[in-house]
């Protein structure tokens, strides 16, 4: 990937959580446009799979966007890639529920670490070079689940809540400048992460059609971008009806049915 020289129709993009799922459908999506893509995640064999149909233009930068040492050395390699970024799609997540409201630290921490603070360092590292292009843009992937409180979703739920204020909060303070940020809340797709749910997950979506809406509303300009729509508009409408919400809905998906005794 060359570091000075850049094709004007051509972009320099960042995509974590690029081992698979939402993030490895966006990368096929994009090197076959000819952008130049920077891939990262854990698994580094993942992303050395993912680099083979198209070499020339994927680098890989494997990372945990939760470690802030793994994202610092992240950040210098990132340096060495490349002098400027267009776009950087934060998709890097996990789920972990709470079936029984064990409310274990452990696990919201390693949430919260892969879905907040994870986007918070993938930001920091990527800022300064985002601000060597004149329209950039910086996307994060929340989820519908922070639209209404979901039964076992306290852990997951709360980290992409939480991150969509971060993200009003960018919009807000960015208001002034070049960078635009975007955040994608989409319903249930078929990845990895939905895989082991034991539950029907409505509307259910194909990650290459999930990557081909999220870039479609990229490149639409829109701030906030939510699929299917056959979802999003039920769950804004019940966010708006919390009465109804929790005396309707959460009891009938909810698995608890007494509180465990001290
Ligand atoms: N699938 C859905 O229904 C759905 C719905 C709403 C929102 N989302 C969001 O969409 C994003 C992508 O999810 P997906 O469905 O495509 O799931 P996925 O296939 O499990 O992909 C998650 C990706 O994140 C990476 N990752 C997780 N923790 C990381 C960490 N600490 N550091 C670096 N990389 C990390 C994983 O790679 P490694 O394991 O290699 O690190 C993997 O590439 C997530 O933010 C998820 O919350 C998904």
């Amino acid at each position: 990937m060359p570091k000075s020289v850049h094709p004007a129709d051509k972009q320099t993009i960042w995509i974590t959580g690029a081992s698979s799922g939402i993030g490895a459908a966006l990368v096929h999506m994009l090197t076959g446009e000819g952008h130049f893509v920077i891939i990262s995640g854990r698994n580094r064999d993942a992303l050395l799979e993912l680099q083979k149909p198209a070499p020339k233009l994927v680098k890989v930068l494997p990372c945990d966007v939760g470690d802030d040492a793994s994202m610092a050395e992240a950040g210098a390699l990132l340096r060495d890639i490349t002098d400027q970024l267009d776009l950087v799609i934060a998709c890097a997540g996990t789920c972990e529920y709470d079936d029984d409201l064990s409310l274990d630290i452990a696990s919201y921490r390693r949430v919260f670490d892969s879905n907040f603070f994870g986007v918070v360092n993938t930001l920091r590292v990527a800022l300064p070079l985002l601000n060597n292009v004149r329209a950039p843009v910086f996307v994060a992937l929340g989820s519908l689940s922070s639209v209404v409180g979901f039964p076992r979703a306290e852990a997951y739920g709360a980290s992409k809540a939480a991150l969509q204020y971060f993200m009003d909060a960018l919009r807000a303070d960015t208001s002034n400048v070049a960078l635009r940020s975007v955040l994608v809340r989409p319903g249930f797709i078929d990845t990895p992460l939905t895989r082991e749910n034991d539950f029907e997950m409505p509307f259910l979506m194909a990650p290459d059609e999930a990557a081909r809406r999220i870039l479609s509303g990229i490149r639409r300009g829109k701030s906030v971008i939510d699929f299917p729509r056959r979802m999003s508009w039920p769950l804004r409408l019940l966010g708006f009806l919390r009465p109804v919400w929790f005396a309707v809905c959460a009891p009938r998906m909810t698995r608890i049915k007494k509180l465990r005794r001290g």
